[in-house]
């Protein structure tokens, strides 16, 4: 899809080996496999579960969508001062709402420039590249649906000088060490001298407000973790009886995480057809589908920096509950 007037263009990628990464279904029979069983958050963001989670981020009980959004209001007007024009990639955008905060800013410059955003859910990056295509006068948006592994790789040449690469929403806390490891080592390797990343993390609080907010009242987020199932029914001509899982969500104290798993109600057999593969669950039996990692800012500040994204500032609310690092590529 290209749309081009003299000004400002959009396009959307899929990446090439999408399908093989995203719906080859080897890290399902990997995760399903393997005891515990574990399944990859991804696979929670179909066209449901992306709206299951716009409304998860408008529950009174889940604060981090709003605080983040609170702190970005205050800070994007002095990050905009500090970078200058640049070229914005976000990792993770769905419907770039908070984003907008910074779209705004910099299309003021009134100077053409890009935003690359990447989803593994195409149907929202497609709707959201089209709103914002009709909003900003001054810019040109190339969506790329896929992986943020595939994604890095794949990347054009910056169109501007700079470039900065965003993650917010704290996504990175479903990483584990290992896998923040690569993916800050890619960023550092993609940026260039002087470059900026801009990270958004959830911060450790206490227990009782953390397990309320992946507990909601409503059951939207058990409905969201449970939606990952249908969706693994839908790709792999699966028979996956939803009723038979429970949503539970519990902080690892030990860990600093949010665990989110789905149990099984009694013992029984799941098919995948496409992936030939027989699974059995035992009563009680559960899949961790998500961790939700809890920092602490000075720490991830320091982590950030062994990969020679030094902090230039961080910015976090009254409460302490979230914070955002704007860090830049350094010798
Ligand atoms: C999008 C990964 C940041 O961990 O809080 C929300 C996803 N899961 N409620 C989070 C989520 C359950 C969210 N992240």
């Amino acid at each position: 899809m290209l749309i081009t007037n003299q000004r400002k263009k959009i396009a959307i990628k899929y990446l090439k080996n999408l399908f093989l990464n995203v719906d080859d279904g080897a890290d399902v029979i990997q995760g399903l496999t393997t005891i515990p069983k574990t399944l990859p958050p991804k696979y929670f963001y179909d066209r449901l579960g992306s709206e299951l989670f716009e409304k998860i981020c408008d529950l009174p009980e889940y604060y981090p969508t709003r605080t983040e959004t609170t702190i970005l209001t205050k800070a994007c007007q002095e990050i905009v001062e500090i970078t200058g024009i640049c070229e914005l990639v976000e990792l993770g955008s769905g419907s770039s709402t908070k984003t907008r905060l910074l779209l705004s800013a910099y299309d003021n410059f009134g100077k053409p420039w890009q935003y690359i955003p990447i989803d593994v859910s195409s149907e929202i990056l497609k709707n959201t590249a089209l709103q914002l295509h009709q909003e900003y006068n001054n810019l040109s948006i190339l969506g790329l649906v896929g992986t943020y592994e595939q994604a890095l790789w794949q990347l054009p040449p910056s169109s501007l000088p700079q470039r900065m690469i965003i993650f917010l929403g704290s996504t990175l806390g479903n990483f584990t060490d290992e896998q923040s490891d690569q993916l800050f080592n890619e960023v550092r390797d993609i940026l260039t001298m002087g470059d900026y990343f801009l990270l958004g993390i959830d911060l450790q609080k206490p227990i009782e407000i953390l397990e309320t907010a992946y507990n909601d009242n409503q059951g939207i987020t058990a409905a969201f973790n449970l939606n990952m199932l249908s969706h693994l029914n839908n790709c792999f001509e699966g028979n996956f009886d939803i009723d038979l899982f429970k949503h539970q969500a519990i902080y690892n104290q030990e860990k600093q995480q949010i665990e989110m798993y789905l149990s099984a109600q009694k013992s029984h057999k799941v098919r995948l057809n496409k992936l030939d593969l027989e699974i059995t669950f035992k009563e009680s039996e559960s899949i961790l589908t998500e961790i939700s990692r809890k920092f602490k800012l000075t720490e991830m500040q320091d982590f950030l920096g062994n990969y020679r994204l030094k902090t230039v500032k961080s910015w976090t609310d009254e409460n302490k509950y979230f914070g955002l690092i704007l860090t830049q590529l350094c010798s």
